[in-house]
């Protein structure tokens, strides 16, 4: 079966899409919004709904930029745990999936906001592990420049560690409650961490009841060397970003292979595609969807974006020329740039032909046309190995989060790709995950000091 997740961005994933007439009124800081998004979503049976997240607001120093587009440079945006802890409250079936950067993080204490989420969604917490893909939020942090890309992920995969041994601090039935003993706790049923490495010093135990899921779900996105071992090494879900089908089955093709050489059962971890998606009723509405909105980008703003998303200034270039070489290596978003890269390559396209096809799928490939057709297309990456699902971009909120409900998610339902009904109430149950046995420290220091079972 095909997994399927969403954004819960009410901006929707066109850079034009909040001038749309049917999109929402007010986008800015509306939980309502969110939780509508959700609901549909949960309608549909869809897996997960998904909010990234950094720490800083973006391209300040590009006016242009600044002005036109609200959700890339966030400039207000909830913070994704507390937003998706209210969001649980509204909704009993589909997973809650958020970024935290663990660059800028402690490990206790996300480890706890992620236990939090987990107890309060009963089971649905998704963490998509993230290493900040943009230099300035390292100003919020008093560091003067981004951390170095192989240093982050070092830090990010010794950080994922120290979050499974806190969530690992108690065992299933620790918490007692006997009110004829007195007995509160069952302090045998308790480990601490203990943790000493290059990065963090963590004693524990956490403060949190082991989770319902034992770890929330874990995702995350990387495509750079070091991304792609962390994603094999630790990842339940990962997210890609193809533009043709063909790399999108080189990237799964590799990351398989790479599950496997960490001795990790390949089926278990999903590769997920972004794709977004046009749809319309017949194929010249899903045209005249995609036309309105490219009619609402100036080519000031598409080539600013565009370098934005390649990281590299295009600004000095013929709009109607060919791109430069993008091929070097750089620090920030590299999964876009190769990709763009390739594409410019293989059908010679110029700066303008490039933002018009990359910035309405806002860097991931388009899937446009009526539902049988938006279906043929998921249904073909799906069977030639390029997916094991799609991560679903959708440009007007919440028309095409209903359209996609209403008439993509039923043709995928009768062809027997998608399911009818939720396994069951977890996330896990949901991605046919098993929970973690919960891990022991065999560092021997997590029992009780002497001092500490005297309290007790
Ligand atoms: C679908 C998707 C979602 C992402 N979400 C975030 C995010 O919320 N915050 C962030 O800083 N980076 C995010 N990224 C960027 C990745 O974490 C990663 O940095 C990027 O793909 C470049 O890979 P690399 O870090 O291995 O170079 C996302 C990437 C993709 C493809």
């Amino acid at each position: 079966m095909m997994n399927l997740m969403t954004g819960i961005y009410p901006v929707g994933t066109h850079l034009a899409s909040w001038r749309h007439p049917d999109s929402f009124p007010k986008i800015s800081m509306q939980i309502d919004t969110f939780v509508e998004l959700a609901q549909i979503a949960e309608r549909g049976k869809l897996d997960m709904m998904f909010l990234a997240d950094g720490n800083a607001v973006r391209s300040m120093d590009e006016p242009l930029m600044f002005l036109a587009n609200p959700e890339v440079n966030r400039p207000t945006t909830f913070d994704p745990l507390m937003l998706m802890a209210v969001v649980a409250q509204y909704t009993r079936n589909i997973g809650l999936f958020c970024t935290a950067v663990t660059t800028y993080d402690e490990p206790y204490l996300l480890a706890r906001r992620f236990g939090s989420l987990d107890h309060l969604s009963n089971g649905r917490a998704c963490w998509n592990v993230v290493t900040g893909s943009y230099a300035i939020d390292a100003l919020n942090f008093g560091l003067s420049k981004h951390v170095d890309r192989n240093e982050r992920y070092e830090r990010a995969e010794e950080f994922v560690e120290v979050c499974k041994g806190l969530w690992d601090s108690w065992d299933d039935g620790a918490f007692i409650e006997d009110k004829e003993t007195g007995h509160f706790l069952d302090p045998s049923k308790l480990q601490r961490l203990n943790h000493e490495g290059k990065h963090f010093k963590v004693q524990g135990p956490l403060n949190v009841a082991r989770l319902p899921q034992g770890y929330p779900v874990l995702a995350s996105a990387g495509q750079s060397e070091p991304g792609r071992e962390l994603a094999a090494r630790q990842s339940d879900v990962i997210f890609s970003v193809a533009l043709t089908k063909e790399e999108a089955q080189e990237f799964y093709a590799d990351q398989k292979a790479r599950i496997v050489r960490h001795g990790r059962d390949p089926d278990k971890v999903r590769i997920l595609p972004g794709v977004t998606l046009f749809i319309g009723r017949t194929e010249a509405e899903a045209d005249e969807l995609l036309d309105q909105l490219n009619d609402l980008i100036s080519p000031d703003v598409g080539v600013a974006l565009l370098s934005k998303l390649v990281w590299s200034d295009l600004s000095g270039y013929p709009i109607d020329g060919p791109l430069p070489d993008l091929s070097a290596e750089v620090m920030g978003m590299q999964s876009y740039r190769k990709s763009i890269d390739t594409l410019a390559k293989k059908e010679g396209l110029t700066i303008r032909q490039m933002y018009k096809k990359v910035l309405p799928g806002e860097g991931h490939v388009i899937f446009k046309g009526d539902p049988v057709q938006i279906a043929d297309q998921m249904e073909e990456w799906y069977r030639d190995k390029a997916a094991d699902g799609f991560n679903v971009g959708l440009p007007v909120l919440p028309k095409s989060l209903n359209d996609f409900v209403d008439l993509v998610v039923p043709e995928l339902q009768k062809r027997g790709l998608f399911r009818k009904e939720y396994p069951g109430p977890t996330l896990r149950d949901t991605l046919g995950l098993a929970v973690p046995p919960r891990g022991i420290n065999l560092n021997g220091a997590w029992i009780l000091s002497d001092s500490e079972k005297q309290i007790v």
